[in-house]
């Protein structure tokens, strides 16, 4: 049920812009607040008046005019969803470079909730080479699709390319909102990637953590409404939708942008792998080779997790445990408990399949009066039952106040 969710329709230039009244008209039967936006060449398929006609609360057409200095950003704010419907090969590209030149496509820059988008084009232009990357890149930042469907298209070819119907388009948006009101008004800190701990000015001590694990965590606490600041070690992963991303090397750093934040999160998630030792004196340019061995000095590193732990307040805090051999789970209490926290999710790194830089990981999940294994999955879907395994920890939590 959408309720009194504010959801943004944006309109791109193709045949399917005749079926929005539809999607309007639906989604003001189901109370949501529609603000329409629309590119210049979807005026020539379906006029703002029909929209304003079918329900539409505002139907924006550029970035200039008289009701708002900065239309995109009033738009943008406290939206629960967007959809783009229908989505050009045009406005795709555009989505995936993040060129910002109009109306609807600065709004989706400002965005700070999902997007969803149903794209509509013919056969050929859909499966041309360009498109796919474009549509790999926007859902490797968590931006959904649906469709396109198979049928007749305008151009009279039978193929794939038509948009999803408005009902189908509908029933998505409900889905999205549904699980978006459980983590909304709370502030999460999400650390992900390795560290690296310089020895001089071109050599570090690092490990292999791609980030991919803490990019999913990312990804599905924002697509439960929470607000997400991601701190990543140096990876390749793109941000998801709608988080703040702050880009890191060193513990120091790593530990300056938490603690930068924690007055302010609910909950701290450490899927970061981060370095318990670094070097005592970074050497200023590069060492050079001598006959001899090389003694270098290490030294422990900050650990903020525990130093968080000490200093908790009512906050949430869910550390990772990357553990080889074994007594996991015993090794990975010990450091739930000797870090304070509310759960420690235990995942091993010495087997190829899972843990760093695999798509795919098991762990178990840890706190204090529970143990819960999930086994090999994806990294996302491990991410979703976390997030849920922490709604249900909040929600008992409350119970027993
Ligand atoms: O990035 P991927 O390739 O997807 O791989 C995912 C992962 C294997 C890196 C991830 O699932 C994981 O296990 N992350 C935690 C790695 C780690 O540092 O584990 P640890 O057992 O050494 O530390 C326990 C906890 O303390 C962790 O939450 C860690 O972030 C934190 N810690 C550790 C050391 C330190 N100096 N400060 C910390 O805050």
């Amino acid at each position: 049920m959408i309720g009194n969710f504010k959801v943004i329709l944006g309109i791109s230039g193709g045949i399917a812009a005749i079926k929005c009244a539809d999607i309007v008209r639906d989604l003001k039967g189901l109370s949501a607040k529609v603000l329409v936006v629309m590119t210049k060449s979807a005026q020539e398929f379906v006029t703002p008046t029909t929209l304003t006609a079918v329900g539409a609360d505002s139907v924006t057409t550029s970035l200039f005019n008289d009701k708002s200095d900065m239309p995109h950003i009033d738009i943008a704010k406290d939206a629960q969803v967007m959809v783009i419907a229908p989505a050009t090969a045009n406005i795709i590209a555009k989505l995936a470079t993040g060129i910002a030149d109009d109306a609807l496509t600065t709004t989706v820059l400002a965005l700070n909730c999902p997007l969803l988008i149903a794209p509509s084009m013919n056969e050929s232009m859909w499966q041309n080479v360009a498109t796919q990357k474009n549509i790999e890149i926007l859902k490797s930042r968590g931006v959904k699709i649906i469709g396109p469907e198979i049928g007749k298209l305008a151009c009279g070819d039978i193929g794939i390319g038509r948009m999803s119907e408005p009902l189908d388009i509908i029933r998505r948006i409900e889905e999205l909102t549904s699980k978006r009101d459980q983590l909304s008004g709370k502030y999460f800190i999400v650390t992900a990637g390795g560290t690296r701990e310089p020895l001089d000015e071109i050599r570090y001590i690092g490990n292999r953590s791609s980030g991919k694990m803490g990019f999913s965590m990312a990804r599905k606490l924002l697509e439960r409404g929470a607000k997400v600041s991601l701190i990543t070690g140096p990876t390749e992963l793109t941000a998801p939708f709608g988080c703040e991303c702050i880009r890191i090397e060193t513990v120091d750093e790593l530990r300056d942008e938490v603690l930068k934040r924690y007055d302010a999160s609910d909950a701290v998630v450490m899927a970061a792998a981060v370095s318990d030792y670094r070097f005592k004196k970074p050497v200023q340019g590069k060492i050079k080779k001598s006959e001899g061995p090389l003694n270098l000095t290490l030294v422990p590193a900050p650990d903020i997790l525990k130093e968080l732990g000490d200093r908790r307040s009512n906050k949430i805090l869910i550390g990772f445990a990357a553990e080889c051999g074994d007594d996991i789970e015993k090794k990975a209490r010990e450091k739930l408990e000797k870090k304070n926290l509310d759960m420690i999710i235990a995942n091993r790194v010495d087997d190829d399949r899972i843990g760093f830089d695999s798509d795919y990981n098991e762990v178990t999940m840890i706190t204090l009066d529970s143990v819960e294994k999930i086994p090999i999955s994806s990294k996302d879907s491990i991410a979703e039952k976390i997030v849920e395994k922490f709604i249900f920890l909040k929600e008992k939590a409350l119970r027993s106040i």
